[in-house]
């Protein structure tokens, strides 16, 4: 048995590898890459909320362009322990909290109708680049305050930025200069905002004195970087999933389309989640179910294996919206609990919600469908899709 994430393999269907892991090493470690995984429902969970034993302070992602007591400096309070982590978190939490998020539902509402509207009339269309691809990256945009002109192209720049060759183990040139080039746009913008004060987030961030001392541009830069990937990439993979995985199991699919919206967003988010794992580096030496595991041990937390966990979720191989998914743990733990979760629920409701009540039935080209290459994100980069109105 040989796990590698960057095995090309892998990113067509991870989880019966997953299963022997977590049957057979539950403490794996591939010697070439010396990295640990753990896949595990159990182990996962526990290390994501110990934040003390295993620490971002590298970074969650094996990027070696990224990974190192600097990754803060791309990936902000993702990459901090607290008590740096609490503070910076804390700076923009109040956006996203679940009370401002149900004043946005009707604007999130008009935004999917927009794009939706195009795509259903043609009646034939790509899901993710025509619907799963709009609405996260106008939604996000709008609570930070991205101009309207900018948004397609840091659309395009995101893609390039993280989109790999099949089997890359680093950042490509293309990758790190799309990066430098998002980089010089959250900069204009910060300084549009500090010039020009609004009401959104990009003027908090410019006018915000955690330490007493405003933010520089790059901390602020960092922020915003960490929103707009974690918070578009994410919702944007795990609509195509839902939308996959319904039209797999057409049982589910009428469940999901007679009211059951919500338990398709959280059965989805259990099944096949975007994000398959987060990075931890270990703080000392441990003894992991017999395994000793040194100190400063890169350690994959496979959240996408622990949610097939069987010990957790009965049949867990079977993708069914009437089973208890209240410990699945697609949004992390602990300090690091996904900020977006709110807002990646609402967003999944209310675009599949929308769909459901316009649709009647709708066929995917799987021979067509293009699977991502990117670090630890799976999902879909197109779905053709054919549908029949109500
Ligand atoms: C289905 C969609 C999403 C999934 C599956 C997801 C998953 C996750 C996970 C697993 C983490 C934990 C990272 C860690 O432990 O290091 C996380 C953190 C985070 N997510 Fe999400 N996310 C989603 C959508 C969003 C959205 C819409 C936003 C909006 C901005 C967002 C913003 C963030 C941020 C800022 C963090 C860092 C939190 C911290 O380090 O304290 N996410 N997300």
């Amino acid at each position: 048995m040989e796990y590698s994430p960057y095995d090309e393999q892998l990113n067509v269907d991870p989880y019966p590898l997953y299963a022997q892991l977590r049957e057979k090493a539950p403490v794996y470690h591939n010697e070439e890459l010396d990295i640990w995984a753990l896949s595990r429902h159990a182990d996962v969970d526990a290390a994501l909320r110990d934040s003390a034993g295993f620490s971002s302070a590298n970074g969650p992602l094996l990027d070696s362009a990224i990974w190192g007591p600097d990754a803060h400096k791309v990936m902000s309070f993702n990459a901090m322990d607290p008590p740096d982590h609490t503070r910076t978190r804390a700076l923009v939490s109040g956006v996203f909290s679940p009370r401002h998020m149900n004043g946005l539902e009707e604007r999130i509402r008009d935004i999917v109708r927009t794009h939706l509207d195009p795509a259903l009339e043609r009646e034939s269309f790509d899901f993710v680049a025509d619907v799963a691809a709009t609405v996260p990256m106008d939604v996000i945009s709008e609570l930070i305050g991205v101009p309207h002109e900018d948004r397609a192209e840091a659309r395009r720049l995101i893609h390039l930025a993280f989109h790999r060759p099949p089997g890359a183990r680093d950042l490509t040139p293309e990758n790190a200069q799309a990066m430098g080039e998002l980089a010089g746009y959250y900069l204009r913008w910060v300084s549009e905002r500090r010039r020009n004060p609004g009401t959104d987030l990009l003027t908090s961030l410019g006018q915000a004195r955690p330490d007493g001392a405003l933010l520089t541009d790059e901390q602020i830069v960092a922020v915003l970087g960490l929103l707009v990937t974690a918070g578009y990439e994410t919702s944007l993979r795990m609509l195509g999933n839902a939308w996959y995985w319904a039209w797999r199991n057409p049982d589910q699919r009428a469940r999901a389309f007679d009211g059951g919206i919500t338990e398709w967003v959280e059965e989805t988010l259990r099944y096949d989640t975007p994000v398959q794992y987060m990075v931890r580096t270990l703080t000392e030496d441990r003894t992991l179910h017999g395994v000793p595991v040194p100190a400063g041990a890169r350690v994959l937390c496979l959240i996408a294996a622990a949610n097939r966990d069987p010990e957790v979720f009965p049949d867990a191989e079977r993708f069914d919206l009437g089973r208890d998914t209240h410990r699945v743990i697609s949004f992390g733990g602990g300090p690091h609990y996904c900020l977006g979760a709110p807002l990646a629920r609402l967003e999944a409701r209310v675009v599949l919600a929308e769909l459901a009540r316009r649709v009647s039935a709708y066929e995917i080209d799987a021979d067509r469908a293009v699977r991502v290459y990117t670090t630890n994100i799976r999902g879909f980069s197109s779905l053709p899709t054919t549908i029949k109105l109500r």
